[in-house]
């Protein structure tokens, strides 16, 4: 007996042949790249297709074709009457990368788009599913396209949990699109997932009833078509401590020039001291800076300040303050300088160490 494998597991004939004779009866077979098997203008339609709708497409299609007509004018056409034929459509890399695709046709393949996709998928601008789309509309090779239309498609028939955007999963979908391809009528097919996509299995409100995949279709059995394809999952933000000193001595603060880099660099700042520091409240012999280890003077009282919360776009800073108020001041350390609370306002300090400064500075707090 034949063995399975996962592969042939995934086969399914009667999917393809649903899809392909939907396509031939309801898809759409009229749009301007279509009936032509031009690689050039294929792929024009295919580039300017990622991530733009048809109905956007149409007038810059029509009149970047007229302005150049062959790969090897728009090779020769310089990029600044490229990048104006783009203007408008977005995503201005697909532009750049566009003309630069054409100039290494022209001189890699002789202005012949090579009909291999694993050959197209080299070239810039072109990922995985462009050159599977080009290759079936050009020259009819059985590849398999997937993009997020077709994702949102497979994860919704299928059932597929997990966000498609992961890797694993984006794998799993993969090895079903492979899985899924017919034997024969690749274009329609290929036209007939997008369409699908486009038109019927939108991401809100599908059109289920009119969907030639809905006695299969998981999401439509279970009434998940909300819920599936899974969401992108939202990143928590990492959340950071800073125990700062605000070192005080007649009405005079401690700060410290920030090394050049990193995202205070180059602004004073309050002295921070590392993690957990257990501040000795002790009015005998000053206090340490984990950092640095001076002797800052003669310390009269610790007091700790509320803790603020600044967010930043890549994380959440709580900042501890410690209030430190000196009797008498030790030689400044190295690096810091004393800055008169009135002086503070005009310091180059980041913006929720400035605000603790001011808010401390009100006379009946300070
Ligand atoms: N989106 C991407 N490729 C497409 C095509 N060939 N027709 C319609 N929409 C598309
Ligand atoms: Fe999409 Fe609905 Fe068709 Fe399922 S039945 S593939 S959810 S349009």
């Amino acid at each position: 007996m034949k063995r399975l494998t996962e592969f042939e597991d995934l086969a399914d004939p009667t999917f393809s042949q649903g899809v392909i004779d939907w396509q031939r009866a309801h898809g759409r077979h009229t749009l301007p790249w279509q009936n032509t098997r031009d690689a050039y203008r294929v792929w024009l339609s295919e580039i300017m297709l990622q991530q733009t709708q048809v109905a956007a497409v149409l007038g810059y299609y029509a009149r970047f074709l007229e302005r150049f007509p062959t790969v090897q004018a728009l090779a020769a056409g310089p990029i600044e009457d490229v990048m104006a034929h783009w203007s408008g459509l977005g995503y201005y890399t697909r532009a750049r990368n566009l003309h630069a695709c054409a100039v290494r046709v022209v001189n890699e393949y002789d202005g012949v788009f090579p009909a291999d996709p694993v050959l197209l998928a080299d070239l810039p601008g072109i990922g995985r599913s462009t050159a599977a789309a080009i290759t079936a509309f050009s020259n009819g090779t059985r590849a398999a396209i997937l993009d997020g239309n077709v994702k949102r498609v497979f994860a919704r028939v299928f059932g597929v949990e997990g966000y498609p955007g992961e890797k694993r999963v984006e794998e799993g979908l993969w090895r079903r699109a492979d899985a899924l391809l017919p034997d024969e009528g690749i274009e329609a097919y290929t036209q007939g997932l997008m369409d699908l996509g486009a038109t019927l299995c939108t991401r809100s409100k599908p059109d289920c009833g009119r969907c030639p995949l809905q006695a299969r279709c998981v999401a439509y059995a279970t009434g998940r078509t909300d819920e599936l394809p899974v969401r992108k999952p939202k990143k928590t933000t990492p959340e950071k401590r800073a125990d700062m000193l605000v070192v005080v001595h007649d009405n005079e603060v401690l700060l410290e020039q920030r090394a050049g880099t990193g995202i205070w660099g180059g602004l004073l700042s309050l002295p921070e001291v590392d993690g957990h520091v257990h501040i000795a409240t002790a009015h005998d012999g000053g206090i340490a800076l984990a950092a640095h280890a001076q002797t800052l003077g003669s310390v009269e009282e610790v007091q700790a300040l509320l803790p603020l919360v600044h967010v930043f776009t890549h994380y959440k800073l709580h900042i501890y303050p410690h209030k430190v108020t000196l009797g008498e001041r030790a030689a400044t350390p190295a690096g810091h300088v004393w800055v008169r609370m009135d002086d503070v306002a005009d310091a180059a300090l980041p913006a929720p160490v400035k605000k603790l400064l001011l808010e401390l500075a009100r006379p009946s707090l300070f």
